[in-house]
């Protein structure tokens, strides 16, 4: 807590606020209709502040995999509690899931890494996709920080995969600006991040860090740091 208290910190925050805030009015005006992909986790927090409390026209939906933690589905329903956000939630489509369980296994995900991404496709992958479908762009929480396949993130750029604009308002944050906002603005946030889960996705694949520790280390953790993407942010030369 004593970092928020930091007048350094205060004032990255407050000016980088702006400019997210300054870029996510841009995108509702300029492309809309414009989507915000919200996992719930700490920086999608700051942006659904953002969004919701400036009354910004870009939508919010969730891809609700099925295999959340429930403290995530908590989170969605203090979210409707605080900020009246009527959460759209796009779900798997349960034919792929039921031809998935059939030739992998309820947890087949563990045994490989193309099970694992077979999984992560239609859970969230093909979801997305229909998320997608008809929007002119769309907004991630992602952050150049978070992991050796983020680094060099830009705040706008063309998502070839998908074919549309994708923007990253939170590219250039820290993750102490993230908390930063979070605890200057009383904005709710998912509980598992008290229990040491800095960076939170569906309950089987997703485990407390030690502190020090690096944010995604406790994603899919038996796997190979390189691998660690679940299809919603290849790219496609
Ligand atoms: S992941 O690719 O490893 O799962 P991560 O959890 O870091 O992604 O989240 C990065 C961004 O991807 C989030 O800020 C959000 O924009 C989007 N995202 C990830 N999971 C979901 C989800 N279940 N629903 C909506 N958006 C998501
Ligand atoms: Fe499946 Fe795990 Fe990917 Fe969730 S994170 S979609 S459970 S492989």
């Amino acid at each position: 807590m004593t970092d928020t208290l930091d007048p350094a910190l205060i004032n990255s925050v407050a000016a980088k606020t702006i400019e997210a805030r300054k870029l996510l009015e841009r995108i509702a005006a300029d492309f809309a209709p414009a989507a915000f992909a919200n996992s719930l986790g700490a920086e999608d927090m700051v942006l659904t502040d953002i969004i919701v409390g400036e009354r910004i026209g870009i939508e919010i939906f969730s891809l609700d995999t099925g295999r959340l933690p429930a403290e995530t589905y908590d989170l969605m329903g203090r979210l409707k509690r605080h900020y009246g956000l009527k959460l759209k939630l796009y779900y798997p489509r349960h034919e792929l899931i039921e031809a998935y369980t059939r030739d992998n296994g309820i947890n087949g995900f563990y045994d490989s890494v193309e099970s694992r991404k077979a999984c992560c496709h239609a859970r969230k992958v093909e979801p997305l996709q229909r998320a997608l479908a008809g929007k002119k762009a769309w907004v991630t929480g992602l952050r150049a920080e978070q992991a050796a396949t983020r680094s060099g993130l830009a705040l706008q750029e063309f998502d070839a995969a998908n074919g549309l604009e994708k923007f990253n308002p939170l590219a250039g944050w820290s993750e102490k600006e993230v908390w930063a906002y979070l605890h200057a603005n009383a904005v709710p946030y998912n509980r598992l991040h008290d229990e040491g889960y800095p960076s939170i996705g569906c309950a089987p694949c997703t485990r407390a860090v030690a502190p020090g520790e690096h944010v995604r280390s406790g994603r899919w953790w038996w796997e190979d740091p390189t691998s660690k993407e679940c299809g919603l942010h290849v790219k496609r030369a």
